[in-house]
C-alpha cells in the first residue's frame, strides 16, 4: 500500500506546486467553500493515480489545491463512503496521501441526522467525540509502523485546540453552533426508529454515514482533526416525515454558507 500512496503523492506534488498543511473535506451539499478558494488548481479524482472515484449525487469528485485567504489548503470535493462499496482502506486512502504530502490538520464536514432534540434542521454541530457503529475499522490488518502504532489512542479524536479555536471564532463571528457526539452508521439505509432510540441511549447526538473512519486514520497518523456536522434532518422517529436525499441536499446547501464563513475563518487562524 505504501508504494501506491507514494505514487499518488508524487503525482500530486508534481502537479500542484504547493504544500498545504491543512486539508478540508467538503461533505454532502457543503461544497460552496470551494468557491472561496483562490489560486485554485483542480484535479478530478479519476485523473489521480490509485484514487477511488466517488459515485453519490451531490459529490463532485475533485481535489483542489489553493488558498483560503493567506492559508494554503487542499480541499476534497466529495469523499468516499463505505456504503458505496469501497473498502475501509479505500475510504481512507486520500488521508494517507495527505500525510505523505505534509498535511498536519484535517477539517471534516458532513451532513447528518439530529438525535439530540435540542437540534433542528440547519443546526451546525461541532463534533466532540464519535461512536463507531460502522461494524468495522479501517486499521484492521497488518500495521505499517511508519504510519502509526498498532493500537492508536482515541482519547482526543477531535483536537481540543482546534475545537477551542472554532468556538472562539464562532463567538466572534456571531455564528450559532451546538456541540455533540457523532455516531458513524454504515448505511446506506437510513436508521430505523428503534436504532435511533438505542443510539440516543448510547450517547449519540447525531448520526451519519461518514467521518468516523477518516477520524480514526488521521488520529492514527498523528494528524489533528476538526469536524463539523450540518444537521440536515432530525433522525428517524424524531421527525415525522420520511427521509429525502433531496431535502438533505437543500438544507446542507442553505447552512453551507454559514459553515463556509465559519470554517474559512477558523482555517485562516490556524497556526
Ligand atoms: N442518518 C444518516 N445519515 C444522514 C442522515 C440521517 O438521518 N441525514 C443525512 N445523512
Amino acid at each position: 500500500m505504501l508504494e501506491k500512496i507514494q505514487e499518488t503523492a508524487a503525482y500530486l506534488k508534481g502537479k500542484m506546486h504547493t504544500s498545504p498543511e491543512t486539508a478540508i473535506i467538503l461533505g454532502t451539499g457543503l461544497g460552496s467553500l470551494a468557491n472561496e478558494i483562490t489560486e485554485k488548481y483542480e484535479i478530478k479524482y479519476s485523473d489521480i493515480p490509485n484514487f477511488p472515484v466517488s459515485t453519490v449525487a451531490g459529490h463532485k469528485g475533485a481535489l483542489l489545491a489553493g488558498k483560503l485567504g493567506d492559508t494554503e489548503v487542499y480541499a476534497m470535493e466529495g469523499r468516499f463512503h463505505f456504503y458505496e462499496g469501497y473498502s475501509m482502506k479505500e475510504v481512507c486512502y486520500p488521508f494517507y496521501v495527505f500525510k505523505l504530502l505534509g498535511v498536519e490538520k484535517v477539517v471534516l464536514t458532513n451532513a447528518c441526522g439530529g438525535i439530540n432534540r435540542e437540534f433542528a434542521p440547519g443546526t451546525l454541530m461541532l463534533i466532540t467525540d464519535f461512536i463507531n457503529m460502522m461494524g468495522t475499522n479501517p486499521l484492521i490488518g497488518p500495521n505499517d509502523e511508519r504510519f502509526g502504532p498498532r493500537f492508536p489512542d482515541m482519547t482526543e479524536p477531535y483536537s481540543l485546540e482546534l475545537r477551542n479555536l472554532a468556538k472562539q471564532t464562532a463567538d466572534e463571528l456571531g455564528i450559532a453552533y451546538k456541540e455533540g457526539v457523532y455516531m458513524g452508521f454504515m448505511g446506506p439505509c437510513y436508521e430505523t426508529a428503534a436504532e435511533i432510540r438505542a443510539f440516543a441511549g448510547m450517547g449519540a447526538d447525531a448520526v451519519g454515514m461518514s467521518t468516523v473512519p477518516e477520524t480514526m486514520v488521521c488520529n492514527y497518523m498523528g494528524m489533528k482533526v476538526l469536524a463539523v456536522s450540518c444537521i440536515t434532518n432530525m433522525a428517524t422517529g424524531i421527525q415525522t416525515v420520511k427521509h429525502s436525499h433531496a431535502r438533505v441536499l437543500e438544507i446542507a446547501n442553505q447552512a453551507g454558507d454559514t459553515l463556509c464563513r465559519w470554517l474559512g475563518a477558523v482555517i485562516q487562524r490556524m497556526e
